[in-house]
């Protein structure tokens, strides 16, 4: 093990470029493919990333519906000679690069695009009406398949497994779960993600440890009154000036229940009463979601909405009851590997952003509670966010991305291989 670790080291191959000299230039404006210091393996290599990422853009699909992306998706590590492992998924896959022995480290990329109208005019953008990968799902499958081909080459020396995880269903907080009871996490020790981020720079990749992603609760409340016709509101009870009420008396829990040090959001995102202008209804639904980056948090906000919505609503002579959907918990990073993905940056002559979150919430942190894992934010000089129908990714970001992965794999791997040398 030992005299595997120090050739993996040590070597200055395509897999270790950062130290002998960048084959991803953080500086450069321009894909790695124009760039003049890259190896040229790298070159070709990365131009099939872009490739295969302008694609999966072209064919969004939805969640749970990414049947041509899987199929897409197994060619290319087919091709690759890199082996399938069947879970019996509907859709999303599988794949493992080493001897299947030894610790196991997986990587992860969601695949799955959003039903919103692309409005980007890009030569590639979506020929599906309604579906867009408004949020880069597309590169990120294309990430781990550069990733796969770097770790591929270097198959034979690889101390341990890595575990190829291409999810579905990210957007409806669901593949990650699926995955996990298919059993994709059995003899997992890592597990490694990463996201595109339009407000970092190209060449910047933000590594934080800690929580840097949000939980997500969306919630319902009902508020029920009684109907009356709306030149005699004092006959009913009405729903609606009630539910105004409680959506702007929701608005003072982050301000009045939440210090000022913890960071938490409360949105009502639909009201939906009431069919005609001359009848008060006998009932108003409010829609919306929480997040917040602390488990305590996000309990003192849960509890502090119940009791608004349901005094409120009694001052008024109302009811409301509130039903939550739960969603994933915050993404919380492993420190130790926060500091080795720094490390493997760094190495890789990318610039390194610390404190990076986001108030968006990721399935990945359902691995997370299984395993220690980390996520990472890959910077790709964006002018709209993620969801937005002029969203663009710059794929100049695509080589450095899988350069990190397969490099951080790699040391992951070693630090497992540790861990458990230590136990012993
Ligand atoms: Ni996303």
């Amino acid at each position: 093990m030992t005299r595997v670790r120090e050739s993996l080291f040590n070597r200055t191959d395509p897999l270790r470029i950062g130290e002998a000299k960048p084959a991803y230039s953080p500086d450069a404006g321009l894909p790695a493919s124009a760039d003049s210091t890259a190896e040229p393996s790298i070159i070709c290599e990365s131009e099939e990333w872009i490739a295969i990422r302008r694609h999966l853009h072209r064919y969004p699909e939805l969640s749970g519906e990414e049947y041509e992306t899987t199929a897409y998706l197994r060619e290319r590590l087919e091709n690759l000679g890199i082996r399938i492992v069947d879970y019996g998924l509907e859709t999303g896959l599988v794949a493992e690069i080493g001897s299947g022995e030894g610790p196991i480290a997986a990587l992860r990329a969601d695949i799955d695009a959003l039903p919103i109208e692309e409005e980007t005019g890009l030569e590639y953008a979506s020929t599906r009406p309604g579906r867009m990968h408004a949020c880069g799902h597309d590169f990120h499958a294309a990430v781990l398949i550069g990733a796969a081909q770097l770790l591929k080459r270097r198959e034979a020396e690889l101390p341990g497994t890595v575990r190829l995880l291409f999810q579905p269903a990210e957007e409806r907080a669901k593949g990650a779960r699926q995955l996990i009871q298919a059993g994709v996490l059995q003899g997992v020790g890592a597990v490694i993600g990463q996201h595109n981020k339009p407000d970092l720079p190209v060449g910047t990749i933000g590594i934080t440890a800690g929580p840097i992603m949000a939980a997500s609760d969306g919630f319902t409340v009902t508020v029920r009154g009684t109907a009356s016709h709306a030149a005699v509101p004092e006959a009913g009870i009405d729903p609606i000036v009630t539910a105004a009420h409680i959506v702007t008396a929701l608005q003072t829990i982050i301000g009045r229940s939440i210090s000022a040090q913890e960071r938490a959001v409360v949105s009502v995102t639909q009201v939906h009463a009431g069919n005609t202008w001359n009848v008060i209804p006998d009932t108003a639904v409010l829609q919306g979601t929480i997040r917040s980056f602390d488990e305590s948090v996000h309990s003192r906000i849960k509890k502090r909405f119940a009791e608004i919505a349901g005094g409120v609503a009694s001052a008024f002579g109302a009811e409301a009851s509130v039903r939550w959907s739960g969603g994933p918990p915050p993404v919380v990073n492993d420190a130790a590997l926060t500091a080795l993905a720094g490390i493997c940056a760094h190495g890789l002559g990318l610039r390194v952003a610390e404190g990076i979150t986001s108030p968006a919430s990721e399935d990945f942190s359902f691995y997370q509670q299984k395993v220690p894992g980390v996520f990472l934010f890959v910077g790709t000089s964006g002018d709209r966010e993620w969801h937005h129908p002029a969203f663009e990714l710059n794929d100049a970001a695509l080589p450095g991305a899988a350069s990190l992965l397969a490099e951080l794999a790699v040391r992951t791997l070693l630090h497992l291989s540790e861990t458990v040398e230590k136990e012993d």
